[in-house]
């Protein structure tokens, strides 16, 4: 089939294999050169050998196993939640991008094995560690990035949605139109009912905890094994949508967990840490209102100033200058990883500012970098590649 774009409310619906392949071989390639100045090198640094990636076909995930692999040869098991391709339909980006990174990590000599299954279930969880068990014996790290709309909470059986709302009162502020390029007026409704609480449950910290209790329980974690979870802040302008809505509630427990969880892994001198990352083009995040215009107008000043990342960037910078450089782990007040630290100087959030300030209703963005975005969203899908020839007709089962 000649595999197209094809894309409902900022939902891309389909992925392209070879696409995605390049994407993937994209980011190896970064890794094993990392070297554009801005970073350290990997090569002196004693990075873990043995990952657990919860998410890691996509976005910040994907990026976790990349870098681990690639910059530390580790071996990597990853869980996630796909569909697999057939005949006539695409797979999801995550299993081509799993089935183009597994290919390459073993060529490289190294173990890659994943889950394709609901990581938030029992069955899951112990799938995952009968692996662990015969492929790796312990794992050293354990990312957790899964971004999620809903999950059935294994105890009760009850499933809960997770929603991207403020919180108490509606929430009005400028937004882009993806399609047309119009700076429109955007309205979120607040949160309804029990929509706080079940975003928490979604997307806070229970589930990871239930994985730390998990691989404890079974003895799969190293002495000294860390564990962290991703989170986003971002700027005052998108605090009622995010830091102070739904996500950010579900965050706050997050960042919680991670206390509690450094607390359960003492017995083996373990550490669990919430990593504060950039705002970053991935399929969860396209989906916020809002968002894609702040990222517009970041990612252009960032651009100017040499600043921007992408996801492996962002990654490879919290592995070889936070987690396992040669130095105690750098962290806020809270505890916190900060690697949202370029996004989040002075001079690159008022810039945004500033430029947010020009921005009218029913006129084109102005001074933001809209392409950029847009080729991100494109690329995470495997498409918009120069080297791909997207007339011809492939069969979407093979990669
Ligand atoms: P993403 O959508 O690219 O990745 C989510 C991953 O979770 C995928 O691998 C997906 O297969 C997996 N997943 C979802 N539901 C699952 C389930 N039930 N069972 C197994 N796997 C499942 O998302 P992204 O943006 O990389 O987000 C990961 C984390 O990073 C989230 O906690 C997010 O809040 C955080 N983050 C994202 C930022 C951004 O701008 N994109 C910024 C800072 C933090």
């Amino acid at each position: 089939m000649i595999i197209t774009k094809k894309v409902l409310r900022n939902v891309s619906l389909t992925a392209h294999p070879l696409g995605c392949r390049q994407y993937v071989q994209d980011q190896i390639d970064w890794v094993k050169q990392a070297k554009d100045g801005r970073y350290q090198t990997s090569d002196n640094l004693m990075l873990p050998k043995r990952v657990l990636v919860l998410g890691g076909s996509t976005g910040y995930g994907l990026s976790s196993r990349i870098v681990a692999a690639f910059a530390g040869k580790a071996d990597t098991i990853n869980v996630s939640f796909e569909r697999e391709p057939s005949e006539t339909k695409t797979a999801t980006p995550g299993w081509y991008n799993t089935v183009a990174f597994e290919a390459e990590a073993k060529r490289a000599g190294l173990k890659a094995e994943s889950i394709y299954g609901d990581a938030f279930s029992d069955a899951t969880k112990e799938k995952t560690g009968n692996l662990i068990k015969e492929l790796l014996g312990q794992v050293d790290l354990v990312i957790y990035s899964l971004a999620s709309p809903l999950r059935t909470d294994p105890k009760t059986g009850i499933t809960y949605r997770s929603v991207l709302k403020p919180i108490g009162k509606a929430f009005t502020a400028l937004s882009v139109d993806m399609d047309s390029d119009q700076v429109k007026l955007a309205t979120i409704e607040p949160a309804e009912g029990t929509q706080v609480e079940e975003t928490v449950k979604v997307m806070g910290g229970e589930d990871w905890s239930l994985w730390i209790d998990y691989l404890l329980k079974e003895n799969l974690l190293a002495p000294h094994a860390m564990t962290v979870a991703y989170s986003y802040i971002g700027p005052k302008i998108t605090y009622p949508v995010y830091h102070e809505g739904t996500i950010g509630a579900a965050k706050d427990h997050l960042e919680a967990s991670a206390a509690l969880l450094t607390g359960k892994l003492e017995g083996i001198q373990g550490k669990a840490f919430v990593s504060v990352n950039k705002a970053l083009v991935t399929r969860a995040s396209s989906v916020i209102p809002v968002v894609p215009l702040y990222m517009a107008l970041l990612y252009k000043v960032m651009k100017e100033k040499n600043l921007h990342e992408h996801c492996t960037q962002q990654i490879y910078r919290l592995f070889t200058d936070r987690l396992y450089a040669n130095k105690p782990i750098e962290t806020d007040e809270k505890g916190r990883i900060r690697v949202d630290d370029w996004e989040m100087r002075s001079d690159i959030q008022q810039e945004v500012e500033k430029r947010w300030a020009l921005q009218k209703e029913g006129e084109v963005l102005k001074m933001g970098d809209l392409e950029g975005v847009r080729e991100e969203y494109e690329h995470i899908h495997g498409f918009g590649f120069p080297s791909i020839d997207y007339e011809k007709d492939i069969d979407p089962r093979i990669i």
